[in-house]
């Protein structure tokens, strides 16, 4: 009876000490700092190693990203993953941009905006460049993406979209 009534008290202690014990927890590894998975086009998670034996160096190409925004990833002259990812969606009026491996830039088809590689506006009528995100591949492979809210390296200002 003792010990019924010592695993009753224990159970529900721990029980009600998790979510606590949790909050003060860093996120793990495969969530990194509000990060998601980024997705393929089916919906499975991207791995690092199949996503960068499909596409060649200098390549950009379209993973699901933050709140399910097409987002690319970038594959770097030296055919590894690129540390940020860009946001597809045009500042302009939000159509997909795609990306022209032969003019090395992203050309929106809408009313003709265009940003370089990196995904800074080089042509209105856009704005503003393309949204950034962090990218980086977990221990397990996957490919992670998480807000970037630090300053813009492409622009050297804050942010406009955090
Ligand atoms: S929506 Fe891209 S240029 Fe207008």
């Amino acid at each position: 009876m003792n010990l019924l009534t010592f695993g009753t008290i224990t159970g529900t202690a721990v029980g009600a000490l998790y979510p606590i014990v949790k909050y003060f927890l860093p996120p793990s590894s495969g969530n990194a700092g509000g990060g998601i998975t980024a997705k393929d086009e089916l919906g499975n998670d991207v791995q690092a190693s199949e996503f960068l034996a499909a596409h060649s160096a200098g390549d950009r190409a379209l993973v699901q990203g933050l709140k399910g925004d097409p987002t690319y990833l970038v594959v770097t002259e030296s055919g590894s993953l690129g540390d940020y990812g860009i946001n597809s969606v045009c500042t302009h009026l939000g159509c997909v941009v795609p990306w022209n491996g032969g003019e090395n830039k992203f050309i929106c088809p809408c009313h003709g905006s265009q940003y370089d590689a990196t995904g800074k506006v080089v042509r209105g009528p856009a704005p503003l460049s393309l949204a950034l995100a962090h990218a980086e591949q977990t221990e397990d492979g996957k490919v992670v993406l998480s807000p970037w809210t630090e300053t813009d390296f492409r622009t050297g200002a804050a942010p406009w979209w955090s």
